[in-house]
Formats: C-alpha cells, structure tokens, sequence
C-alpha cells in the first residue's frame, strides 16, 4: 500500500503491538490503578469509531483506557475480515492473548478477551472453537450489549452476532469530554452503515449487514458533544455513505448533502467531509454541495476498483469507467480545486493484461491525490471467490507494483503543485521539534510550520514552501478560528 498521506481506509500491519516482547506483569493492586481497558483496531474507519464507542461503553463501567496490553483487565480485539491475510492472522495472534491471559493469572489479574467486528460477525464461535481464551464474540450491531455480554461471559463463553431489530445508536453513551479531547480536534461519527450493494468481491454487506441511516437528530446531538468538547473537524462515515438517507426531525427524509449543510452549521464545525463514496450515488445535490458548502473539504474518496467495464460488471460496481470519469468532471465543474482518491483491485478473476493496462489508463486520466491498490482476494461466501479464471499470485503482485508505481507518481505530482498555494490547514498537536505545529490540509496532506500551541483546533492559511515525503512545509499567514 502506497499514499502514506491520505487516511486509510484499512491499518496495513495492524498485529504489530501484541508482536512486541511481553513486559514483567505490573504488580499494583487492581483497587489502587482502576479498572483498564486495552482496544485495538484493525480495520476501516468505521472499525476505529466502533473501538471508541466500545471504550466509551465500557467507560460506564469503570474502565479507562490503556495503551498498554499487559495492564488490560478487558481486551478488546476489533477485527477486519475485508482480505485473507489480516483475516486469518486473527488467530495466531489470539495465541499471544491467551499467553498474555496466562501470565495476568499467575499474577492474580483475571483478564476477558473480547473479539469484536466484522471477523466477529463472519465467523462467530469458530473463534472460541479455535481459541478458547476468548471470552466473548460480539459483532459490529451487538457492541451496545457489552456490559451485559461481560457479565455473562464470566460463566461462560458468549457469541453474539444476531442482528438486532433495535439500532445501537440508540443504546450508545455519550464519549465523555475528556475521552473526546484526548482524542483529537478531528472526529469520525458514524451516520449510514451497512451495504445493499453487493459488490462480488466483498464481505461487507455480509458483515455489516443492510442498509441503514441514522436520524438526523440523533447525529446532530452527538456532533454537538464532539464539538463542545473541542472538536473542529467532521467526517460523516458509512460503508456507503453517499446513499444516506435519514429522517429529518419533521418526519421527512434527509440527503447526505442536506445532512452535510445541518452538520456544517453546528456551532463550533469549521471543516466537514464524508467517506466511503459509491460512484452510482453521487447525486447532484451531492456535487452541488461541493461548490454550494463552504466548510466541506474538496477532496474525495471515491473508489473506482478498476479501469476496465468487462471487470466492473464482472464486480457487479454497477458503473462504466465512462460513468465515472463524468462524475469526477462534474465534481470538477462544480469545484476546481477537488482533488480525488480512490480504491483498486487488481488480478479480479479474468482480468487480462490488457483490462490491467486500463486501469492504469482511468488513474492517468484523472490524476488521483492519494490512493489504496489491494490484490485482490477470494473472500468465502462472495460470488468473486467461485469465479473461474482466478489470477494467479506473481501476476497480481506484478501488477499491483505497476499501478502502485503510477499512483505514488500521481501522488508526488500532486503534492508537488501544493508548493506557492495557501491552503487552509485544521492545527491538530504540536510537532516533534520545538515551535513546530502539525496540522491537515484539506487534502489530508500533514502540514508542518512554526506557531504557538494556542493554535491547535484552529484553522490557519499556510503557505506551503516545500514538499517532502511524508508531509508538506509551510508558514502561516493568517489564523482565522
Ligand atoms: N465502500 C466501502 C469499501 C470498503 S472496503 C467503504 O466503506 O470503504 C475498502 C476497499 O477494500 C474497497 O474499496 C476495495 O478496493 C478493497 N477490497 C474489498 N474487498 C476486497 C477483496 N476481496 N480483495 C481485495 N481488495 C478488496
Ligand atoms: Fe463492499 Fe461494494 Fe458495498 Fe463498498 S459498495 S462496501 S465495496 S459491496
Ligand atoms: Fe474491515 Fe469491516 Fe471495515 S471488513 S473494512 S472492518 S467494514
């Protein structure tokens, strides 16, 4: 995976921290230091809100939140199942948790491991067949019952991956200010989940099950406990959240763009911006907003998964290359300065060199800021994984070098043309160095320049003077709030 600026839509190594040598188990009584909680997430987005609202629910018990494992009363592991290799790795790795379990007990410390999210969902008691260290299953629709699921789970293990009739989002507490600040002045808030979409290739709608989009009331409250507690910054998140559709306060319905305008105008919101998009539902009120709402970012992710219309169909994405070239050049008419990023599968069953070759031909095209290439991978249960004709392991790897390389040149071209503009950057923490400040640019580039840490959660014009790998240096010219 190549664009380290953009936000991932997945964690690339996520099992690194339980990799790390055990240290001694810390001997301070569990009545002296509190309760702690451990979460990793390994997945999207939406799986990093999910850890955050797991550690919030859990907040309401007592737990505070620790980086490190070794201190953990209750282990939260929050799994992605979107390719084989983070999938399978689950297990060897829940060997370690069992040790990790093992030595809490000759310590004392009793210690509940938790295996949440979308491997959750898809493979459910397997789990505790295969590792009966685990405590308790809970997919992404069940995280809500946690307190209850605990308590049962001390007698025995539990599995819970039922859909349920009632949302979460109504269950779920409120991040508690602190928690909030100590997470950032950016914030995910989930407002559409789950996917009616069925591309060929994909767990998703299998593990977040369907459709579904939340009240506009009911995000707007929690935008507003985000933003008093210092928030600036909001990405409205959804497996497709360009087909949101939620009810409005007066019993109507609400689109994403009208939703966009609600957020933008909450007191204290200065940037908005929503993610993951579906070509086929970029309406025009949705481009219109691009030109129309000043506090939404111009920059897109909008997955294109390949360059060929004989693979598109093949994927069932429902969208020609054709179709969505005159999406993006209707996103350009309406903002110019609209910078986009995007998704790619390469090596889908029957991919031919030459369907290869125009992939490559769509990112030269449109020059894409940022983007994220997988080889692609045949997931139990999706039509893609009983395809004939599936590609074989040197040839994706080959191909995904090629494309990789032309995406990381587009993306160095991109940042290249950053240098002489002003551009206006959310200040997000101090930097490494003293005076540095670092902060995002609308096109999520990291922007590093001189400035008082009063700066932070502010919006500052910054002239961008030199571009490096990783980040984009600038010096401010104006802090506007
Ligand atoms: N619409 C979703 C997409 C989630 S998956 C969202 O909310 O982001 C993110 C990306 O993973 C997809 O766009 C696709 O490029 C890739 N992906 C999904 N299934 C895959 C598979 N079986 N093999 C390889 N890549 C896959
Ligand atoms: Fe998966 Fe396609 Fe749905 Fe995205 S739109 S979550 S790629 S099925
Ligand atoms: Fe992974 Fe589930 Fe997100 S499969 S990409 S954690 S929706």
């Amino acid at each position: 995976m190549k664009g380290g600026l953009a936000w991932r839509p997945f964690l690339a190594a996520p099992f690194d921290i339980l990799d790390r040598a055990a240290p001694p188990v810390a001997q301070k009584s569990r009545l002296e230091d509190g309760k702690k909680i451990f979460v990793k997430s390994f997945g999207c987005q939406m799986n990093v809100y999910d850890s955050q609202r797991m550690s919030d629910v859990a907040a309401g018990e007592g737990y505070s939140p620790t980086a490190e494992i070794e201190e953990a009363d209750l282990v939260v592991l929050n799994t992605c199942h979107i390719r084989e290799k983070a999938s399978e790795k689950i297990f060897s790795e829940l060997g370690k948790t069992r040790e990790l379990k093992e030595r809490r007990a000759q310590a004392g410390r009793k210690t509940q491991i938790v295996v949440a999210g979308c491997v959750a969902q898809a493979e459910g008691a397997e789990i505790i067949r295969r590792q009966p260290a685990v405590d308790l299953v809970v997919g992404p629709q069940n995280y809500h019952r946690l307190p209850q699921l605990l308590r049962q789970a001390e007698a025995q293990p539990v599995v819970d991956t039922d859909f349920p009739v009632h949302s979460k989002f109504d269950h779920l507490p409120a991040a508690a200010p602190a928690a909030t600040r100590a997470r950032g002045v950016t914030a995910f808030v989930t407002v559409q989940e789950g996917c009616d979409k069925f591309c060929s290739f994909c767990v998703v709608p299998y593990t977040r099950g369907a459709e579904f989009s939340r009240p506009v009331a009911q995000i707007l409250a929690e935008i507003d406990s985000l933003a008093a507690a210092g928030v600036r910054e909001i990405t409205l998140i959804g497996q497709n959240v360009n087909a949101y559709h939620g009810l409005a306060e007066d019993g109507g319905a609400c689109d994403l763009a009208a939703l966009l305008e609600r957020v933008a105008a909450r007191p204290g919101v200065a940037r908005v911006r929503y993610t993951t998009s579906h070509p086929t539902d970029m309406s025009p009120s949705l481009i219109d907003a691009h030109r129309d709402n000043p506090a939404l970012s111009p920059y897109l992710h909008l997955p294109a998964q390949s360059g060929s219309n004989r693979v598109l169909a093949a994927m069932n994405r429902r969208h020609t290359a054709e179709d969505y070239l005159a999406v993006v050049a209707a996103l350009r008419a309406a903002r110019p300065d609209i910078a986009l990023s995007s998704d790619f599968i390469v090596g889908f069953p029957g991919e031919s060199e030459a369907e290869f070759e125009e992939t490559l031909a769509l990112t030269e095209k449109i020059g894409f800021a940022s983007s994220f290439s997988f080889k692609y991978s045949p997931r139990p249960g999706t039509p893609g994984a009983e395809m004939a004709d599936q590609i074989d392991e040197a040839t994706k790897a080959r191909r995904l070098a090629r494309l990789q390389d032309a995406l990381e040149e587009q993306r160095q071209a991109f940042n290249r043309g950053m240098v002489g503009r002003v551009l206006s950057v959310l200040i997000e923490k101090i930097g490494r160095y003293p005076g540095q400040l670092v902060g995002r640019s609308p096109y999520m580039q990291s922007v590093l320049a001189e400035g008082a840490p009063e700066l932070i959660g502010e919006l500052a014009d910054i002239e961008i003077l030199s571009v490096g790998p990783h980040s984009l240096r600038g010096r401010i010219i104006d802090a506007t709030g």
